[in-house]
Order: C-alpha cells, then structure tokens, then sequence
C-alpha cells in the first residue's frame, strides 16, 4: 500500500527520550502541526533544548528546534505530566547492547511503567526504539492488560546525518498493530509523508527492523571478504563491486570495502537479534559470521600496517576519521576504538584528528594519545596515516603538501577506499587500500 493521507489531523503528542531518534521524531512532528512535548532525563540535555540548543549534531535540527519553539508547537519537560492527556505517546528511549549482545531493554521497561502510571484516558503507544522481537508482546502482558493503552510497533530507519530528509522521505513507514482502527490512527501521524506503508503484526513489525539491519550488515561484511578475497587472488575490488553491483538483484548500495560497519545501531542490532535469536532456540550462523568478520577486518587493518611498517613500536601514525561515517559526531562503536587500542599496545605514537567527533572521543582514550587541532598538526611527521572515515575534507586534502611533511615511508592505509589511489601513489605514497590492487 503507498498513500498518502493529505488530510491534516492535528495530534497532541509525548515523545519519550530526546537522542538522535526522539529529537528528530518530536521537532519533525512538531513541523507537521502536531503539539509535541519531549521528555527527556538527561538534565543537561534538557537544558540545552529549552534553550533551543540541540545536544546532537543532525542536519537542520537546530532550524526545526527553533521554529517549534517558537511556535509553540513542541516543549521539553524532565518528566511526564500527570495525568497524560495525548492521542499518542512514542519511546524513543535507547537499547544499547548487553556485555552479551543481548539488548539492554531497561530504559524501554521503565519508560513504559511511568506511561502506564501516567494515563487514566484512552491513548495509543508506538514505540520506535528497537526492540527484539517478542518485546512487544511481552510488555503489553506485563504493562498494559486492562488498561487504556493500545500498543503499537512502529520502528524507525532513519540514518543519522540525514535523519530530517530520512523522516520525510522514508522508504517505508512499518506498523505493527493487532487492529486496523489503531494502525489508521498511526498512519495519520504522518498525513504528510508519501510512502509506501506496511501494516503487519506486532512481533513481524519488530523483526523487520532487525531483519533490515541484520541485512545491510551482513551485505557489508561480505564485500569485505570479496575485498579480502580480491587481494588473495590479485583481483580488484572496485570492478568488482562495479560489476556486482550492476545486477538489479544486488544492487550498489552497502556494497563499499572498508574497515566494517560501526555506529548506534548496525553492531548492536546485529548481536541483540544474534542473542535473541538463540534465546528462542534457533542458531542464527550466518548473522554469527558476518559479526565475526567484521571485527576481523579490524585487525586485518593493523596486519597490513606491519607489513608496510614492519614492527610498529616506536613508529608515528595519524589516524584520520573518529566518527562512525561521515556528517555525524557519534563514535559509538566507530572502527577506530578497536584501530587505536590495538595500535596503541604495539605501542605506536599516535595522532588523531576529526573534524567534529574531538571532544565526544577524548574521554574514551588514553591521555598520551595527541589530539592534533588539524588534519596537517596530526599527518606531520607521520610515517603513515590511517584513513578511517571518509570525511570529505579528507578526500579533497592537499595530499602533496601532507606528503612533504610525513617522513618515510610514506604510507597511507585508506581503510575506506575513499582516496585517489593513482594520484597518491603518483605523489610517493605507497597507498594500501581494501582489496585494492596494488599497483607497480
Ligand atoms: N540513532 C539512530 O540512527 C537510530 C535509527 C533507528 C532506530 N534507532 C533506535 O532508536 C532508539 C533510540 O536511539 P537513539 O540513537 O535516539 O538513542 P539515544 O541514546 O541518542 O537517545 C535516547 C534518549 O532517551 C533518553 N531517555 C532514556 N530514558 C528516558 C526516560 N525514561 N524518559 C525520558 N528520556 C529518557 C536518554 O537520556 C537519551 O537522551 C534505539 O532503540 C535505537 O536502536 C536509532
């Protein structure tokens, strides 16, 4: 089904958690005519919201900020009021990973009991946190027998950087609800958005969120073992990929060699579904090899510099790129954790530079690490820098007056496969990539 409603409804709204996904979700609602209200915990982030000041860096958040509260469309509040009196309240809370992969479901939990506290009048809850599947069902047993509260999944997949156009361009909207009536009132939520809608079941709406996910990553470590494959046979990855990605039912997209995927979401999406799909009693292999080959291509990152280095004690390298990808400053589960501790106990002397992710890295890291102001204060003097997310001000640098700074031997890992490989190689760098054919 695609539609589009056209009819604006205007809803009064409580979105529960202000990160990446509720900021976005409430500021865009708000945009929508919605009445809004944001609850988030976190003092300090709270602050800065009621200041119109967003904690998160996200393309055109701050307009959306401002507008809506100037409008008075969208507020902020540390707690629910009571008693709640909305048409629909959304968890946006966070799910972050276990110590054994499984999802840590506490923040939704106790989100949920303060909801059912909260409401003595008819509502309906949509959660877009990701929950594995089962969840749901699991608390509307628990919570929300007997009470007024109708439960729905509504999953989200924007991508942090483009979260806003993601919002109002998404691939699809997904509604997993047990009756047609609620699903419509969710689909008018969002009167102005042109999508394709899938209405299915609770529990099926939650495994499309982790399905998708457990997708893209598994598409990602593949190409990495073409990639890895590719330099096994002196083959080169980008006809490759030019050339797998050409069939329609493959397809381009995830289809880029590198140092693995990192971020919010990917690694941990993958282990909750790994974990959860164990705790029903199925073994789910393949999700098991594409984790473990991500985590290897990691360390295939450090093999390659010693083979160009020899033993890297005492050698100076300047590491590029903390954010997760490009555009974001989140650094959670970025590749370079698991790139600078493993060089850091080779004992390496490292440099490191982001354009935006500096400060939210510096508390994670060891103090003899150099944070360098600019990409030249971190390559001077390098004997190789490492290239670890493809910042576009790394790949338009002057790599021929880094190249006159750098000492021997001049290498340079592009753990993204993001440079001009010929042009570097043409200026005396001796350029690694993933899967790249060497050239002589
Ligand atoms: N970040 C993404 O790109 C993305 C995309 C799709 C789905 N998701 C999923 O959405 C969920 C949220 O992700 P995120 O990246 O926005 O998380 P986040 O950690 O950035 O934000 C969660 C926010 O909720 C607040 N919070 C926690 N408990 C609260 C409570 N009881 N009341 C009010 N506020 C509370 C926290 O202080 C925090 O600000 C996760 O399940 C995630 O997997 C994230």
């Amino acid at each position: 089904m695609r539609d589009k409603q056209g009819d604006t409804q205007q809803m009064n709204i409580i979105v529960v958690g202000a990160g990446y996904v509720g900021l976005t979700t409430a500021c865009c609602l708000a945009n929508s005519k919605h009445r809004v209200t944001c609850v988030e915990t976190n003092k300090a982030k709270l602050k800065l919201l009621e200041q119109g000041l967003s904690p998160i860096r996200e393309n055109g958040i701050n307009r959306l900020l401002k507008q809506g509260l100037a409008s008075d469309g969208l507020s902020f509040a540390p707690s629910l009021p009571k008693p709640l009196q909305v048409d629909i309240a959304m968890i946006t809370v966070g799910t972050p990973s276990l110590p054994n992969g499984a999802a840590a479901l506490s923040y939704v939990y106790y989100a949920a009991q303060e909801l059912r506290n909260a409401t003595e009048q008819d509502l309906i809850l949509a959660i877009k946190s990701t929950v594995p599947p089962g969840t749901g069902a699991r608390l509307i047993k628990r919570y929300f027998e007997n009470t007024p509260i109708t439960y729905v999944s509504n999953p989200e997949f924007l991508r942090e950087g483009q979260a806003i156009w993601d919002w109002y361009h998404p691939s699809r909207i997904v509604i997993g609800a047990e009756d047609k009536q609620t699903a419509d009132k969710i689909r008018q939520l969002y009167f102005d958005i042109d999508a394709p809608v899938v209405l299915t079941d609770i529990t099926s709406a939650e495994t499309i969120k982790y399905a998708s996910n457990a997708f893209l990553v598994t598409k990602i470590s593949f190409i990495n073992e073409i990639a890895n494959l590719c330099e096994a046979v002196d083959a080169n990855i980008d006809g490759v990929t030019k050339g797998i990605g050409l069939d329609p039912r493959i397809g381009p997209d995830f289809l880029h060699a590198g140092l693995g995927y990192g971020g919010s979401c990917f690694p941990k999406d993958a282990r909750a579904l790994d974990s959860s799909a164990l705790n029903k009693g199925y073994d789910f292999r393949l999700l098991k090899a594409t984790i473990e080959a991500n985590t290897r291509q990691r360390i295939m990152a450090i093999h390659k510099l010693k083979q160009a280095l020899g033993d890297l004690a005492g050698k100076e390298i300047a590491l590029l790129g903390l954010a997760f990808k490009p555009d974001t400053d989140d650094i959670r589960e970025a590749p370079f954790l698991d790139i600078i501790h493993l060089l850091y106990e080779e004992g390496v002397k490292l440099r490191i530079y982001d354009p935006k992710a500096m400060e939210n890295a510096r508390p994670l890291l060891p103090t003899d690490i150099t944070f360098a102001p600019d990409l030249h204060s971190a390559t001077t003097g390098a004997n190789a820098v490492v290239l670890v997310t493809e910042w576009q001000e790394f790949i338009q640098a002057d790599w021929q007056s880094i190249k006159e700074q750098m000492q021997e031997p001049y290498v340079i890992l592009d753990g993204r496969n993001a440079l001009a490989q010929n042009k570097l190689i043409g200026l005396g760098f001796r350029y690694i990539g993933i899967g790249r054919r060497v050239q002589t």
